[in-house]
């Protein structure tokens, strides 16, 4: 997979596309204005950065983990030939204003945490689901709280379990600011397969950095 991210790109795919397009599909859904607002809050630069890098690929696979009430996930699946497997561990009453599921290349999972060893362990410890995330092409790792535990434990299962696709961290210019600089580090220091790209300038204003996996090129100007 070959991905570039170029900030005038990225705007003017915005100014000329994403805006009307999904203010359309709001129309088109009678999206609450709630709803609207929310989605085209601070996190919408990551939004269309999203939004805009789907577009680049066909017939992939998408994980998010940690949904919310589905902003990330509305932008993960602008690209319809793509899937997006999305989870939560609670569901949110909010989903109300706008429902995930009615997305059609979207497949929401609420799966507690109750009774699980782990902070991830309601997806990992479930065979199916586990696969699911480590043949996927991208995903995109977004729970709270950022403290780094549920970021830790995904970034060493999917290292040791030979995982070949691209992870997107949110907000490794705010709460993970720390864990993802030590992260750096250890990664220059003992993980050579792994190649880290820090999305900031195209995302928002707390962060976003891509990891590769595998053997994706990535394109930054
Ligand atoms: C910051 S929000 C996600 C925002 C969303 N990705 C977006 O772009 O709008 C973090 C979410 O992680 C969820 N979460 C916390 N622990 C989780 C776990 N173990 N598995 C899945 N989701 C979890 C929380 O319930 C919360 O909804």
């Amino acid at each position: 997979m070959k991905l570039t991210f170029n900030l005038t790109d990225i705007d003017n795919f915005d100014k000329k596309e994403y805006t009307s397009a999904i203010t359309n599909y709001f129309n088109s859904k009678n999206v609450s204005h709630t709803w609207r607002s929310y989605y085209f809050n601070k996190h919408y630069g990551y939004r269309r950065m999203f939004a805009y890098m789907v577009k680049q690929f066909d017939n992939k696979n998408i994980v998010e983990l940690g949904t919310d009430i589905g902003g990330g996930t509305l932008a993960l699946s602008y690209n319809q030939t793509n899937n997006v497997y999305t989870y939560d561990n609670v569901i949110k009453h909010s989903r109300s204003l706008f429902d995930i599921s009615t997305i059609e290349n979207v497949t929401p999972y609420v799966l507690t945490s109750e009774g699980t060893k782990t902070a991830m362990g309601n997806v990992l410890e479930k065979a199916d689901h586990a696969n699911r995330v480590l043949t996927s092409d991208v995903i995109f790792f977004d729970v709270d709280p950022h403290s780094g535990e549920h970021e830790d434990e995904m970034f060493y299962y999917l290292n040791e379990n030979n995982y070949k696709g691209i992870v997107l961290w949110d907000d490794t210019n705010g709460q993970l600011k720390k864990w993802f600089s030590d992260k750096c580090k250890e990664i220059s220091e003992k993980y050579p397969n792994i190649r880290v790209y820090d999305l900031l300038k195209y995302s928002w204003i707390e962060g976003t950095a891509l990891m590769c996996f595998g053997d994706q090129e990535i394109i930054l100007n």
